[in-house]
């Protein structure tokens, strides 16, 4: 089934040089890219964005990190795209995430908020996270031609 999906390079990724690189092998997948965007995040969306995990020690300096520049939110489309992001994206945690993945290549090691990449994790939230970012009503039956 085609499935929409909310990705987004986080600053780290941006600073690196890497959106053209993700970009590459969001492609190679066979995926979609419906729309693109570069700009920086209020920390009002943040604390929306993250709402699970604001109570955590690590998330003052997460919100910071990711304030701290340009990321690049995107619209991805195509069959089993959310499993399919996740997999070439590699888990969370960089140090957990096996080389030839976005997060094992790339991501920082000691710190798992640098992990270069956002990804949704179910059909649910990628049309949550849809609206939130994009303002964009979606459902994954429809190809809506963005
Ligand atoms: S949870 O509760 O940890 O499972 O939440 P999860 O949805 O996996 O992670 C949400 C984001 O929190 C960041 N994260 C961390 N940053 C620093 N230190 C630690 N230990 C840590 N654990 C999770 C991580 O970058 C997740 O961001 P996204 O954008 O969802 O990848």
């Amino acid at each position: 089934m085609k499935q929409y999906t909310y990705i987004m390079v986080k600053p780290d990724g941006v600073r690196q040089g890497l959106t053209s690189e993700i970009v590459k092998r969001i492609h190679a997948q066979r995926f979609e890219i419906k729309l693109f965007d570069v700009r920086k995040l209020s920390g009002e969306l943040l604390d929306e964005h993250y709402a699970h995990v604001v109570d955590r020690p690590f998330y003052p300096g997460m919100k910071e990190f990711m304030m701290s520049d340009y990321v690049v939110p995107m619209i991805v489309y195509g069959e089993n795209a959310i499993q399919g992001m996740r997999d070439i994206m590699g888990p969370t945690k960089p140090a957990e995430a096996p080389a030839g993945t976005i997060r094992g290549d790339y991501g920082n090691k000691e710190n798992s908020s640098e992990n270069v990449i956002h990804g949704s994790d179910s059909e649910e939230n990628a049309l949550i996270e849809i609206k939130r970012f994009f303002n964009l009503e979606l459902t994954h039956e429809e190809d809506f031609n963005l």
